[in-house]
């Protein structure tokens, strides 16, 4: 069965049409300090609870800090790999929930581009992990860079995090319009953080409905909202993940279930059988802009 795509409510009649794969899943925010790492690194880990194989890739390269969350001192970082110091497979560190990292180094915004990555050929070193791994969960910067613009077409799914307030509600709906616009591209899926009630997140989603609803055929797939919860950076200054600080906390329930609901989006099938990480075509385009 084909998909319609409906233009009146912006969903495919058939959802299986929008769910095309899972592998690699970028979190991403049009403002800073909604929550992005905090939902990439427990989403993480919820996934690797859940037995899958999980990599965790600190793509925010100008203040990557995931390895600062959960007190990890990364011997290497990608930097390193970029540098010329170490090979891609030292970067990568077994972490908590058997989920591996890849940290980064803060301050080297410039040096990377995933056009740059795939110059140096660590986006086939990451294709070439697909076999070894379920989901690759990348972590970026806020707002409209290039480096996350870049993660946000490489990936097969996007995460896009938000708060309540109009500020966040209007940077993401611009961050959808330039990756509609410039990009095409037409899927994503929100996930409302620090919200007050389930309320107050379907509200904040239907703003964000209406502020995006002239961009044109794009489909906004609504993850739900976490409550905030003083205990979230409670376990950032003790540098443990919240998965492991406080399991049964209404934050981590609500995480948990998006992992689920990220683990039901049907796998990408590839012709060749492959299944690769990064979209190598939306990084040869790019590559060619
Ligand atoms: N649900 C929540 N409840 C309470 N505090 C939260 C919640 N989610 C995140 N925080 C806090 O908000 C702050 C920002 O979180 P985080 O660093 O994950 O955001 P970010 O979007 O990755 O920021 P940046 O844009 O700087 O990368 C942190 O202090 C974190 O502890
Ligand atoms: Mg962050």
């Amino acid at each position: 069965m084909s998909a319609e795509f409906n233009a009146a409510n912006r969903r495919w009649d058939d959802p299986r049409a929008v769910a095309s794969s899972a592998s690699a899943i970028c979190i991403a925010g049009g403002k800073g300090g909604v929550g992005k790492s905090h939902i990439a690194l427990n989403v993480a880990l919820a996934l690797g609870k859940m037995k899958y194989r999980v990599m965790l890739l600190d793509g925010d390269f100008g203040n990557a800090n995931i390895h600062v969350m959960i007190g990890m001192e990364p011997l290497h970082t990608l930097n390193d790999v970029v540098l010329g110091h170490c090979e891609f497979n030292d970067v990568i560190v077994q972490g908590p929930h058997g989920v591996q990292f890849i940290h980064s180094a803060s301050g080297y915004h410039d040096l990377f581009s995933l056009p740059t990555l795939g110059q140096m050929g660590l986006v086939s070193a990451f294709n070439g992990l697909s076999e070894d791994i379920d989901y690759l969960i990348v972590d970026t910067a806020s707002g409209i860079n290039q480096s996350s613009l870049n993660f946000c077409c490489a990936c097969h799914e996007i995460i896009l995090v938000l708060n309540n307030e109009p500020t966040s509600i209007v940077d993401t709906a611009a961050l959808i319009n330039i990756l509609f616009g410039r990009y095409q591209l037409r899927r994503f899926r929100v996930l409302v953080n620090m919200g007050n009630s389930a309320n107050d997140g379907r509200e904040v989603f239907n703003r964000l409905m209406e502020v995006t609803a002239d961009i044109g055929p794009v489909f906004i797939d609504y993850l739900g909202y976490l409550p905030f919860d003083r205990g979230v950076s409670l376990a950032a200054r003790e540098q443990v993940a919240l998965m492991d600080y406080a399991p049964e906390s209404r934050v981590i329930k609500r995480l948990e279930q998006v992992a689920k609901r990220v683990s039901e989006w049907p796998a990408r099938k590839e012709s060749s059988g492959v299944t690769e990480f990064f979209v190598e075509n939306n990084l040869s385009q790019q590559e060619s802009r």
